[in-house]
């Protein structure tokens, strides 16, 4: 890692406070594939999940470490032995490899474990001390450092450094800190506790307070350099420090904000889709830098100006988060090798295989949609066919709908390779369609999220729906995409069936089971 003082470390966390965020669970193969993104994008490090938590955690960071080329990969672990040797077995095979240990400090967070300040410092000492003999590089954060005594909190980060942390991590765990103070609290603590000059301080923020990208950037004035981050700002209650926003901001700020990431910002755009098509949260249009509506200029006036210099109204180039300025859309003339390209565009780098099975859903969409956008390709790549198809899949729907009674749908379902056929009535097609699959696949599963966007414009644009449902405290999201909306919202119902039946069987085998609730971590 270079010494350069203006350069600033990347740390993202998607893969663990994002995929802690209630809903946002991700699969194995979807964190590998979010991870070598992250890995390709230039993140200097990887916090790639917390081992000890379940057998899938354990296995995805292992899998990243294994497969990582440029990042340091990073496991949580708890302030205890146990969870600090799981974490160091599941990094063991990165070529650059971190554990990140923690406790929390505050007054509130003491009366958890119920522990003295003495015994918390001793705790710490051990812990840490434990971390640094299993692996060089040691993270270590005093939890919900922002609410902690001043005092306590030098002493406590004293005691990290000498056991050997290599950053020192400084949680605004409940995002109640603003700037100055976020700024001051990070100076203060370099100029007041031995030592702290040969580590690195980190600042982890939420947003509780829609302060965490500010508080972040301040935290680096004040003399961190690391930021944590998660994209699309994904995270726990109202999120993380966004990625994109601190990057974008030190670059296009950067006279005022003079420092360096290795980020790729071109990277951004397919990065931040990715992870709202696997996590199940749709981006806010509004939504800073990556948003929908972030370089989207519908007023008169606006347009006009941008027509005239677009720096008129635009601080960035769309291009520097890699959206292509103009798309060609494709039809259902449009051959194979025009999808490739156009996907390779996007940022989707596809296989001959996957390729064959995209075509075949292009194909379908060209039928029935004059102009294929670049929207809708990538609508379509946010929906994987595979294990969304695991047990449960629809052959068809009809649906009888109006204003003279209840509407009716009639589905066929092949449910575990057997066809079968409902006709149920509902209050609107949604709701006749939803019916018609539980009848087919019974379930006590309760409707947490029902979302609906429409990819393009025009009537036959493509809807893409989200549902998420819970089942005895599982959560579980599915999404589709499909010019029918009912179609869409059917399928993606299925979809987040058939991935918690999945995740049923594997708790009955004793699989992904979390052994530690994300929960214990607050
Ligand atoms: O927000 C927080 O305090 C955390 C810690 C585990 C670093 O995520
Ligand atoms: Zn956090």
């Amino acid at each position: 890692m270079t010494t350069d003082k203006d350069r600033v470390w990347i740390f993202d966390t998607t893969l663990r406070d994002g995929e802690q965020s209630p809903g946002a669970t991700m699969s194995h193969d979807e964190k590998l594939e979010i991870a070598g993104l992250l890995d390709d994008m230039g993140v200097d490090i990887i916090e790639a999940g917390f081992p000890i938590a379940s057998e899938g955690d354990f296995a995805a960071v292992s899998e990243i470490a294994k497969n990582s080329k440029n990042a340091m990969i990073c496991g949580l672990a708890r302030a205890n032995f146990k969870d600090i040797d799981r974490c160091a077995e599941a990094i063991r095979h990165a070529e650059k490899a971190r554990i990140h240990t923690f406790i929390g400090t505050s007054p509130l967070h003491r009366a958890i474990p119920n522990l003295t300040m003495d015994e918390m410092a001793d705790k710490i000492h051990e812990t840490v001390t434990h971390a640094r003999n299993l692996c060089e590089n040691v993270q270590w954060s005093p939890m919900d450092a922002t609410r902690t005594e001043w005092d306590y909190l030098c002493r406590v980060i004293e005691i990290a450094i000498r056991a050997g942390a290599t950053t020192i991590n400084i949680p605004d765990t409940v995002g109640y800190t603003a700037p100055a103070e976020s700024a001051d609290l990070i100076r203060r603590l370099i100029e007041t506790v031995p030592g702290a000059d040969d580590v690195i301080f980190a600042t982890h923020c939420h947003n509780d307070l829609g302060m965490a990208t500010a508080n972040a950037l301040a935290a680096v004035a004040g003399g961190a350099r690391q930021i944590e981050c998660t994209i699309n700002g994904l995270g726990e209650r109202a999120g993380n420090t966004a990625l994109e926003e601190v990057v974008m901001a030190m670059k296009t700020r950067h006279d005022i904000m003079p420092w360096k990431t290795g980020i790729d910002t071109t990277k951004i755009m397919h990065i931040s889709r990715r992870v709202s098509a696997v996590s199940g949260f749709n981006v806010q249009f509004n939504k800073a830098i990556v948003g929908k509506n972030a370089f989207a200029h519908e007023s008169g006036i606006h347009q006009d100006g941008m027509l005239k210099n677009r720096e008129n109204f635009e601080i960035m180039m769309p291009e520097d988060i890699g959206l292509s300025g103009t798309s060609l859309p494709l039809g259902k003339h449009s051959g194979r090798a025009a999808l490739r390209d156009k996907l390779e565009t996007l940022g989707f780098d596809v296989g001959d295989n996957q390729l064959k099975d995209i075509f075949v859903r292009f194909k379908d969409l060209a039928d029935r949609k004059k102009e294929v956008f670049d929207d809708d390709i990538i609508a379509l790549m946010g929906i994987g066919e595979g294990a969304e198809d695991a047990h449960l899949k629809l052959i068809t729907l009809r649906v009888a709908c109006g204003t003279g009674g209840p509407a009716e749908a009639t589905l066929v379902m092949d449910v575990d390779g057997e066809q079968k056929t409902a006709i149920e009535r509902g209050d609107g097609p949604v709701d006749a369609a939803f019916r018609a699959v539980r009848a087919l696949h019974p379930n006590s599963t309760h409707l947490e999220l029902y979302q609906v966007s429409a990819v393009t414009e025009g009537t036959d644009a493509q809807a893409t729906v989200s549902v998420r449902l819970e089942e005895d405290g599982n959560i579980a999201t599915g999404q589709s995409a499909d010019t029918d909306t009912v179609v869409a919202s059917t399928k993606a119902y299925i979809s987040a069936l058939n991935r918690l039946i999945t995740r049923r069987q594997k708790l009955g085998t004793g699989g992904d089971k979390r052994e530690v609730s994300y929960k214990d971590l607050t």
